[in-house]
């Protein structure tokens, strides 16, 4: 993958958002711990050092090592980055005496590239900050104020050097983008090419050349990630990729035929393995929900160990792993860089996971495996489907697992599901599903008292799965999918809707 912009991360929750934004500007950029500079940065064109949840006055203030970067490629200082650059250059960082935290305009001291296209005078900005720059470095100079924070941008002097106080990157900041685009295309000369067509281009090159004549094996979920790493790897090596899908038994109604059909029909080199019982066994008398995790991952290694065992001189495993997590596992300030193989001694390792590792959308973000999805033919439907849990139902049977509650939850999940899309509710809606709840209730039915099974509906509005909000749906769709269940779905007599966001519930029940 070329290199074009590299980014440092002093573990600030918006560095991500950096990288999204220099994304959607078609440029390609990578994300590393300030500590972790690539030693040959000669294919970077730019370099943007982000913020941090320390101040550069503590004794945890993180230096990075800049002699490669400062005054030889453009730079841009975000935040800590611009704080970092003062404090340790010749000016003076203090504690804010107002609280710095919001909305805020600026106004230009001087006409500077970085302004100059599509920022308006008084340009909206976002802060976040608690220490200030109270005096710039040598060779500073003030390019940018708000009403309370003097040196809200500067630029050095004799270098390509920007720093700004503010967050471009977040949508408060309205002309942020634009100045990441000045930034980057009009002062550091970045080239827009990073287009999902290019992508897929220079990654099938990649693929050809890393993997060759050799095999691959890879686990397809029907999920958005393993589909797309499929559909790119066949394209590099067609016939020598093989791909598993596994029944869990625990997927949607008749998901695992109508998912087999569809990547059948899609050229891949797939074999369907219905190991259903084998994880309804493995279930057995668990109700435990980390329990049950852990014996749907362990039937899973095993199921996938026996298929891969089956083919001969495979040397790959391929993975539909993505940037975030890429990222999460090497972050400044030290996220779980748990990878699936830490959970096991390396002696103890499956065959499988001896391979070696290909992941052809390490570098890309969700919404960018969708449009590299898109690019390559990839049914939209398919490319649409809201995310679904790698345990599937059962963590939406509260409680032990059977095959008669699996085929209760399929038929209410099937009637919610399908009936948002025929509504035109379903791509308005981030995730939904149905919960089978470990309680009966008393209903009338004709003159009968019943005694039955409730179940709870769920569907969120959310971004990234870690905070949610509960969807308002219509109360006339609530009330048809509702009559529908209990009309329909024997063994059910009562429905209920989730109203709880996330944090402080899950979005799932278990
Ligand atoms: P929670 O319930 O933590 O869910 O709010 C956040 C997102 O993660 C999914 N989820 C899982 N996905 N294995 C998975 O592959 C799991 O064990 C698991 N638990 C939750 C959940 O569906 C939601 O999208």
């Amino acid at each position: 993958m070329q290199h074009n912009v590299l980014i440092l991360d002093f573990g600030s929750q918006y560095t991500q958002l950096i990288a999204r934004r220099v994304r959607e500007l078609n440029i390609f950029c990578e994300i590393f711990p300030f500590d972790k500079i690539p030693e040959d940065l000669s294919s970077y064109k730019a370099v943007i050092l982000g913020g941090s949840p320390f101040s550069v006055r503590s004794e945890e203030a993180l230096h990075p090592d800049l002699s490669q970067i400062r005054g030889k490629m453009p730079l841009l200082a975000v935040c800590y980055g611009a704080q970092y650059l003062a404090h340790f250059s010749g000016g003076e960082v203090a504690a804010s005496n107002t609280r710095e935290y919001g909305r805020a305009n600026l106004s230009f001291i001087q006409e500077n590239e970085l302004f100059l296209e599509g920022v308006s005078p008084n340009s909206q900005v976002w802060m976040s900050h608690s220490d200030s720059i109270k005096q710039l470095p040598t060779n500073g100079v003030r390019i940018a104020s708000t009403k309370d924070v003097e040196n809200a941008a500067y630029k050095i002097e004799g270098e390509t050097t920007y720093a700004i106080q503010f967050h471009p990157e977040v949508y408060h900041s309205t002309e942020g983008k634009q100045m990441l685009e000045n930034f980057l295309v009009k002062i550091a000369e970045v080239p827009q090419n990073f287009t999902p067509k290019a992508f897929v281009e220079e990654i099938v090159a990649e693929m050809k050349e890393k993997i060759g004549t050799d095999k691959v094996v890879l686990g397809l979920s029907g999920g958005v990630d393993s589909t797309v790493a499929a559909v790119l790897l066949n394209k590099a090596i067609g016939n020598n990729l093989y791909c598993i899908f596994v029944n869990n038994g625990l997927l949607r109604k008749n998901e695992f035929q109508s998912v087999l059909d569809q990547y059948k029909g899609m050229g891949l080199n797939v074999k369907g393995v219905d190991a259903s019982q084998r994880f309804y066994d493995a279930l057995a008398g668990l109700d435990d929900p980390e329990a049950k995790r852990k014996a749907i991952g362990n039937a899973f290694i095993e199921v996938f160990d026996d298929e891969a065992h089956q083919l001969t001189d495979v040397k790959f495993l391929g993975q539909g792993t993505i940037y975030p997590d890429v990222i999460e596992s090497v972050s400044a300030t030290g996220g779980p860089s748990a990878t699936i193989k830490s959970h096991h001694n390396v002696g103890g390792l499956p065959d499988f996971m001896k391979l070696k590792i290909v992941e052809p959308l390490r570098m890309l973000f969700k919404d960018e495996v969708r449009r590299v999805g898109a690019t390559l033919g990839i049914d939209p439907e398919l490319l649409g489907r809201h995310p679904f849990p790698g345990p599937g139902l059962a963590i939406r049977i509260l409680g032990d697992i059977t095959p008669e509650k699996v085929a209760i939850l399929q038929e209410v999940d099937a009637i919610f599901i399908n009936g948002l899309k025929e509504h035109n509710l379903y791509n308005s809606v981030w995730q939904a599903g149905a919960i089978l709840l470990p309680v009966n209730s008393v209903g009338v039915m004709g003159d009968e008292r019943t005694y039955e099974k409730v179940v709870a509906l769920r569907a969120v509005e959310s971004t990234d799965g870690m905070t949610a909000d509960w969807v308002h749906l219509p109360y006339e769709f609530l009330m048809k999918t509702s009559n529908e269940i209990i009309n329909k779905v024997k063994g059910v007599n009562r429905v209920v809707y989730d109203i709880s966001s996330k944090p402080p519930a899950t979005i799932e029940w278990e």
